[in-house]
């Protein structure tokens, strides 16, 4: 039986080259995402393409009726494809960042980014706990930024600093049950997410002038360090902070 893997956002950006890697690995992908189907969809078609079964869920990870309803939906599927409703990988990976200086943020903009990063990664993990095989594998992408600070990241950055603290204490609740759960920080990395930014001539030269590796990283930089974590020779890595950003702020 192969494995498979929920990955979210894996619409775009760092989840859909998650998606494409585990695929490549032989990892059957459930792509999860917010409001880009259409995107959704080709990622499915591409790691179809591949040999591997996929298929695309929608749900608002910063609410969670929606998370429940996601899980509901994933169940029926894979009960439809002949498997039993279980999981061997959940990467937490959908997201965002809000940057603005700390004296203008309302407090929906607070609520939105924890909701999001904090709350629904929880629940959704809440949700996936009882379905994820002995063995399996949660891989949270937090951010450098909980080591290193920007101005305007403030509250990013705490959201994220949640999930490298929910890193360790899922990691001996489940540690038990043979599953590793990490988180790995990835820097500044070419997406949607930082695209005014990373895309700028500044952006891409103080990225560099800042980074150990003298490149901007790319969504296959952090794709590839899932893949390690996911495989079998990292069953004894469990409750770490990875940083994956070519040596950020060394
Ligand atoms: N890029 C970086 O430099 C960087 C650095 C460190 C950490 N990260 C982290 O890496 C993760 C992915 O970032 P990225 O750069 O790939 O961002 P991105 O290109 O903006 O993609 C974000 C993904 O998350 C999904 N998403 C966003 N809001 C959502 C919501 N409310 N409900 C459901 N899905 C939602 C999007 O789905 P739809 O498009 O379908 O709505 C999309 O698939 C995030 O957790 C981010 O904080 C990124």
């Amino acid at each position: 039986m192969n494995k498979i893997a929920l990955v979210t956002g894996a619409s775009r950006g760092l989840g859909k080259a998650i998606a494409q890697r585990l695929a490549k690995e032989g990892i059957d992908v459930i792509v999860h995402f917010g409001q880009n189907q259409d995107a959704a969809n080709e990622v499915v078609a591409e790691i179809r393409q591949l040999g591997r079964t996929a298929f695309a869920v929608q749900a608002d990870v910063s609410q969670v009726s929606s998370i429940y309803s996601m899980f509901e939906k994933i169940d029926t599927e894979l009960v439809n494809l002949g498997q039993e409703p279980k999981l061997d990988i959940l990467i937490n990976n959908a997201g965002t960042a809000i940057g603005k200086p700390i004296q203008e943020w309302k407090e929906e903009e607070f609520d939105y980014q924890f909701n999001l990063n904090v709350k629904g990664l929880f629940f959704i993990t809440q949700q996936a706990i009882p379905r994820l095989k002995e063995q399996g594998r949660i891989i949270n992408i937090g951010t450098g930024l909980t080591r290193f600070s920007y101005p305007v990241y403030a509250v990013y950055a705490a959201s994220k600093g949640a999930v490298d603290v929910l890193t360790h204490y899922l990691a001996l609740e489940l540690g038990t049950r043979g599953i590793t759960v990490n988180t790995i920080a990835p820097g500044a990395i070419d997406t949607d997410l930082n695209a005014g930014w990373l895309r700028s001539q500044e952006g891409q030269q103080q990225t560099i002038a800042i980074s150990a590796i003298k490149r901007i990283g790319m969504p296959e930089d952090i794709a590839d360090a899932v893949a390690v974590l996911v495989s079998e020779d990292s069953r004894w890595i469990t409750g770490q902070r990875i940083e994956a950003s070519g040596g950020a702020h060394l």
